[in-house]
């Protein structure tokens, strides 16, 4: 695929992969140019470590905002004021899990999962805290062509179940009550789907996947584990080294993502939001 050439900003690719840096913008001053060359250069690299932003909540939501809607959040309390914006706060003398710790895809039970999760870094770790993601679309292009065709008309059943029970014991991540509401959920979404603006295809895989469509859990788990393992291998994947002031947006369908939980000691505080797009369809084999 043909990687367009970016004038708004200076763009470093992370890793043959996926990942991308950029320099030399400030999204708050952004013209709708600018705006649009950073939406091209998610479709195409996944990740980005947008670097030197200068955000507070309130402009936070606004450059959020330009990206397109907010998707909703069942599970989070948005701060104040906000009904999009999530402060996730780890304290320096917190222990036990962090958010988003173990590799995962955000909300994908819901029906219309974010296409696109921002994250900035207000307080950040002198070292750790790390993001790290996996590729599912390297790793779907990586499968053999036997495999490929194996898997091509499988439809995922996602499940909310345990999402409102791990979440709720970790009582710094003010989980809303009617999240238990989360735990009936099963949504279908092809295991195979085309991202919308490139058609580049993915995995569409997420820890809340147990089964496919007409099969049980046992016969699905040992496709789902193998798919999962495999889009860990070191070569899908780009680890995202946060600096105060980066602002990072993901493809959330089609990556997996995981907060790295080796900073005890140090506090970390981030603002989140989600961006909709159109819900994962699925896409023909090549
Ligand atoms: C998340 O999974 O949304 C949080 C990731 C992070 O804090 O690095």
């Amino acid at each position: 695929m043909k990687i367009p050439e970016f004038t708004s900003f200076e763009l470093l690719p992370l890793t043959g992969s996926l990942g991308a840096e950029i320099f030399g913008s400030d999204l708050n001053a952004a013209n709708d140019e600018v705006i649009a060359q950073v939406q091209l250069a998610l479709d195409h690299y996944h990740v980005l470590a947008i670097r030197d932003q200068s955000f507070d909540p309130c402009s936070f939501h606004k450059v959020a905002r330009r990206f397109g809607p907010f998707t909703g959040n069942p599970i989070h309390t948005p701060l104040d004021g906000f009904d999009d914006v999530v402060r996730f706060t780890r304290e320096a003398e917190d222990r036990g899990k962090v958010v988003g710790e173990d590799l995962h895809m955000d909300m994908a039970w819901m029906e219309n999962p974010p296409a696109v999760t921002m994250l900035y870094g207000e307080e950040i770790p002198q070292v750790g805290g790390d993001t790290l993601f996996s590729s599912l679309s390297a790793a779907y292009e990586g499968l053999s062509d036997a495999m490929r065709e194996l898997i091509q008309d499988l439809i995922g059943v996602h499940e909310g179940k345990g999402v409102y029970a791990v979440n709720a014991v970790h009582k710094t991540l003010n989980v809303k009550s009617s999240a238990q509401s989360l735990e009936e959920i099963a949504t279908h979404h092809p295991l195979v789907c085309c991202h919308p603006t490139t058609g580049r295809r993915h995995l569409f895989l997420s820890s809340a996947l147990h089964r496919f469509v007409g099969m049980t859990e046992a016969e699905s788990l040992p496709i789902i584990r193998f798919l999962q393992t495999y889009a860990q291998r070191v070569e899908y994947t780009c680890r995202l080294r946060w600096a105060p002031g980066t602002l990072s947006m993901w493809s959330n369908t089609c990556l997996l993502h995981s907060a790295i939980n080796d900073y005890p000691g140090q506090r970390r505080v981030v603002l989140r939001t989600t961006i909709a797009g159109s819900p994962p369809t699925g896409g023909s084999y090549l």
